[in-house]
């Protein structure tokens, strides 16, 4: 699996909610239940020798749920990060939370930032959590950033990815969306923009490691053209044959 051309998986870990209705629970049942399985899809992801996995936790929109719901999410937070550190600092992973992070908690942005400064350096699997995230939102911060440290110059496809939450993980390989619906809610906007998309109705509590490892093995059987015809392994090359194609346009006679 080592030379997959999938590398970059993201999640739109979806159903909490409705998987605890059906067992006739409260709404954050299904959230507790949910937490759980992030630990195995964590492993699977090194074993699958993925370089980098997004989880979306939260939303910019969630912050309109009830509080207390949004109280139990931010205490999932802490516990997972509590129960995972050793082997997030064991296994070499690069660990980061991405969002808007001005509202949380004091106590949850200082373990967030301590964790986030012990693995900065570590080469193993990059884990990002998307928490207090929206889509958009990252696209215009990222604006402001290079417009901040560079004023009155033109922002660039480059610039604005270097200024992303976190830049090192690169464009979205595969999307995976649990719970049946089919949509995208303001999540990784730019990062997806070339992403294989693989919905499921599983509800994300009952959605499995083997589930996972198929999606992606299945998923590295499609042909991805990235806009040629075939054999165009990613997205660099494209831009690279579109420019010199237009550039030899250019060239020829009579073509204006
Ligand atoms: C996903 O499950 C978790 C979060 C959005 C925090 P939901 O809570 O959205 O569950 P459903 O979609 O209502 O079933
Ligand atoms: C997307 O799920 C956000 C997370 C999974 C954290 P939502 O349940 O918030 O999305 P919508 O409301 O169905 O679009
Ligand atoms: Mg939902």
């Amino acid at each position: 699996m080592s030379d997959s051309a999938i590398k970059h998986v993201a999640i739109i870990m979806d159903g909490n909610g409705r998987w605890a209705a059906e067992r006739s629970h409260n709404r954050v049942w299904g959230h507790i239940r949910g937490s759980r399985l992030i630990s195995d899809i964590v492993e699977e992801s090194e074993e699958l020798n993925l370089s980098a996995l997004t989880l979306f936790a939260f939303s910019t929109e969630n912050w309109s749920r009830p509080i207390g719901e949004i109280k139990v999410l931010f205490s999932l937070l802490k516990k997972y990060l509590k129960k995972e550190r050793d082997r997030i600092l064991a296994n070499d992973i690069r660990f980061k939370v991405i969002g808007d992070s001005s509202q949380f908690p004091e106590e949850t942005i200082e373990m967030i930032k301590s964790l986030e400064n012990e693995t900065v350096g570590n080469k193993g699997l990059k884990l990002t959590f998307a928490f207090g995230y929206g889509g958009r939102q990252e696209i215009v911060e990222a604006a402001n950033l290079f417009y901040e440290k560079n004023p009155g110059k033109k922002i660039t496809e480059q610039d604005l990815s270097e200024n992303l939450f976190a830049s090192d993980i690169g464009d979205v390989d595969l999307l995976i969306r649990t719970g049946g619906d089919y949509r995208i809610s303001n999540f990784l906007l730019w990062q997806l923009a070339y992403a294989e998309l693989y919905f499921t109705d599983v509800k994300w509590p009952s959605f499995t490691r083997g589930e996972f490892k198929n999606i992606v093995s299945q998923t590295n059987e499609r042909e991805r053209r990235f806009g040629g015809i075939t054999g165009q392994r990613d997205l660099k090359s494209s831009v690279f044959l579109a420019q010199d194609n237009k550039k030899k346009m250019n060239l020829q006679q009579g073509y204006k």
